[in-house]
Order: C-alpha cells, then sequence, then structure tokens
C-alpha cells in the first residue's frame, strides 16, 4: 500500500498533489491553442440537441453536483442557455417536466451511483437526450448516456474526492466554451482569453502545492478544534463554499456549512463569536468588494476570518486573520483552482485530528444502493 500512496501519507494527498497532471490530462488533446478551437468528440453526435437545447439540466450527487453548479454558472453565462441543477435524489422522485428538448448533463465519478442511474433512466424515458461526464470508463452510467465524454482523473481512490472534482470542472468548462463558440455567444477574443486561462490552470494549480502547503499546514492546525467552521463565497466562488464546506465535514467531522456570503445575514450571522471561523473564498472577481463588507462585518463580530485571496490582493489579506494565496485567474476558470487550498485545509485538518482521512466513517466511495 506504501508503494501504492507514491510516498505520500494517504491517498488523498496524493490525488490532491496529482491534479497539475490530471487536469493537463483531461484538457489534452481537447483544447487546441493555436487552433484557437476545442475538440470534444463526445458532443459530436448530440451536437445539434446541445445548441437547440431548450434547457440543461445537470443531474448528480455529492461532490459532482458542486462541480454541476459550478457548471451552471458558467454555461448561463458563456452559452446563454437555461441550466438547472438538480440532486438526483430529488429529481428521480419527483414527477419531473421533461421534453425531448431538453438535454441532462449527468456528472458522475464512479459512474455507478445509483440515484443518479435511476434519474437517468427516468429521464431517459421522457425522450431528454443524455450526456454523461463519468470517470470511471464502461461503468453504468456512462453506458446508459446517449454521448459523453470521460474525465481523465484516472482511479480515485479517497472517499472524499478531489481530481475527480477538478477534472470535472475542465471537461464542464471545454464544454461550455466549445457551446458557447458554436453557438455565437461568446467574442472570439474572450474565446481566445479564457482558452488560455483554462490552459494555465495546471500551473497554477502546481503554484499552490509549491508555496502554499506549510502555510496551509500551520492554519489547520491553528483551527484544528474548531466546533463549527462557515464557508461563504458570492457568484462563482459559491460552489466553491458548499464544496469546501463538504470537504471539512467528511474528513474532520467537524460541523461545516457553505452559504453564498450574502445570505448571511438571514441567519449564519447569528453563530458568529469568537470562536467560529469563517472561511471567505473571496479571489477578484466582480463582487470582491462586496465580499470584503461581508468580511468585515464578522470581523466586527470577533469571528476569525480566514480568507482564499488572489496574489498581490494587499487589502483582504490585511483584514483576515489567515490567508492562503493562489494566483490570479479568470474569474469563470478559477473554481478549478481555488477549491485546492480547501482540499489542503480539510486534508491537514483531518490528520491532524488523528483521523482515517482516506476512509472516513460511514461514508462510501460509491454509493450503489439508495
Ligand atoms: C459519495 C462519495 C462522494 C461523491 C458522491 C457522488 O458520496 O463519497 O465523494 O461525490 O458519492 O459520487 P459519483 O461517483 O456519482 O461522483
Amino acid at each position: 500500500a506504501a508503494i501504492e500512496k507514491g510516498g505520500y501519507d494517504h491517498f488523498m494527498l496524493k490525488e490532491i498533489f496529482e491534479q497539475p497532471t490530471t487536469i493537463a490530462d483531461s484538457l489534452r488533446g481537447r483544447l487546441v491553442l493555436n487552433d484557437s478551437k476545442i475538440i470534444l468528440s463526445g458532443i459530436d453526435s448530440i451536437q445539434d440537441k446541445l445548441l437547440n437545447a431548450r434547457r440543461i439540466i445537470i443531474v448528480a450527487c455529492g461532490t459532482s453536483w458542486h462541480a454541476g453548479l459550478v457548471a451552471e454558472y458558467v454555461i448561463e453565462e458563456l452559452c446563454r442557455i437555461n441550466v438547472e441543477v438538480e440532486y438526483a435524489s430529488e429529481f428521480r422522485y419527483r414527477n419531473p417536466i421533461i421534453s425531448e428538448d431538453d438535454v441532462i448533463i449527468a456528472i458522475s465519478q464512479s459512474g455507478e451511483t445509483a440515484d443518479t442511474l435511476v434519474a437517468l433512466e427516468r429521464a431517459k424515458e421522457h425522450g431528454a437526450t443524455i450526456f454523461g461526464i463519468v470517470n470511471v470508463v464502461g461503468s453504468s452510467i456512462a453506458r446508459i448516456s446517449h454521448a459523453g465524454c470521460y474525465t481523465h482523473a484516472g482511479p480515485e481512490i479517497g472517499v472524499a474526492s478531489t481530481k475527480a472534482y477538478t477534472a470535472q470542472l475542465a471537461v464542464l468548462m471545454l464544454l461550455a466554451l466549445k457551446v458557447a463558440k458554436l453557438k455565437g455567444t461568446i467574442s472570439e477574443e474572450r474565446f481566445v482569453e479564457l482558452s488560455h486561462e483554462l490552459n494555465s490552470v495546471p500551473e497554477k494549480v502546481e503554484w499552490v502545492l509549491k508555496n502554499e502547503v506549510d502555510n496551509i499546514k500551520a492554519i489547520a492546525y491553528k483551527y484544528k478544534d474548531a466546533h463549527d467552521v462557515l464557508y461563504l463565497g458570492r457568484g462563482y466562488n459559491f460552489p466553491t463554499a458548499l464544496e469546501g464546506a463538504l470537504k471539512l465535514k467528511e474528513i474532520s467531522y467537524i460541523h461545516a456549512e457553505g452559504y453564498p456570503a450574502a445570505e448571511m445575514k438571514h441567519g449564519p450571522i447569528a453563530l458568529v463569536d469568537e470562536t467560529l471561523p469563517v472561511v471567505f473564498v473571496a479571489t477578484k472577481d466582480i463582487y470582491h468588494e462586496k465580499v470584503i463588507s461581508n468580511m468585515q462585518e464578522i470581523k466586527a463580530r470577533k469571528g476569525k476570518v480566514i480568507a482564499v485571496v488572489s496574489e498581490g490582493d494587499e487589502m483582504t489579506h490585511s483584514i483576515a486573520d489567515d490567508v492562503m494565496t493562489v494566483p490570479v485567474l479568470d474569474e469563470v476558470i478559477a473554481p478549478i483552482l481555488t477549491v485546492v487550498p480547501l482540499q489542503l485545509l480539510s486534508y491537514y485538518i483531518g490528520v491532524y485530528r488523528g483521523l482515517d482521512v482516506d476512509k472516513p466513517r460511514n461514508l462510501a466511495k460509491s454509493v450503489t444502493v439508495e
């Protein structure tokens, strides 16, 4: 097992560190910069359906559902198609309104999650087109899909998903850029810009893994005995807040909650006192100033602020108690990068609490029963 872990203490850490490679693998041969195009042969057979889709419904569970939430923001912005993101377990039991003009995107690492599989069977009976974004080749969800595109994350052993998530985001962004270009909803200039940003992700993740690990370890040690942690973000950073909270719950058994930063005043702010750490996903984007004022509201109530910030953002640095830095990246692409420090934070908190981070209690890697 030590050899399988490639010198790392746990599969989870190995998988976090593999991300520069697995993200690059998920982009390779697909993102063709010098031709300014994206090749995703998986969509060819359903291209017309996708371009004329009345709606895209994304169906998934767990971390894969968070990837779907990021995709909602990206696809609506770039492709101007209405997107809905559904928990598979809810969708399958409703009497959902589905038509032949809807495209369902299923996201699943294992390709075997029972709720997702049954939800797709239902949608298929209603005549919807199913597009699968799956990691495990030949899995049930891959087989039931009309078309699809594999993530190239390689086998993921740690129960808490890390590299499969960033690979899903990479593929979803390729899909959004490709569809936007075909539909003409993106300018050539913006397409080129975002393509280059996407291409820069592996080296930026590498930067975090080279420069931030010791700092994140120290932050993890400082907050390892917290009872509750709140995660806040807006816009593209909101799904990352949810995913950060989920990672912490899974690995450290600390209660954590993700919330849209502006919603905190409708509830979570009542929890804030000197014992509550609040993690802000606060990289530079159009909401940045508003997020800073949310941070000040937490500070005014003596909460501790831990922030994921863009390199060079001295302002946020001076307000937060602790800071995890990531390189500057366009807000549309940023979710692939900003989740990485949050994965590391959860990992080290779990380790410092003496827990089995690869096999957290009560959780399964793949939930094949209802
Ligand atoms: C389980 C795993 C999660 C995963 C979820 C969905 O809960 O522990 O890590 O995100 O299932 O799994 P899938 O294989 O469909 O992505």
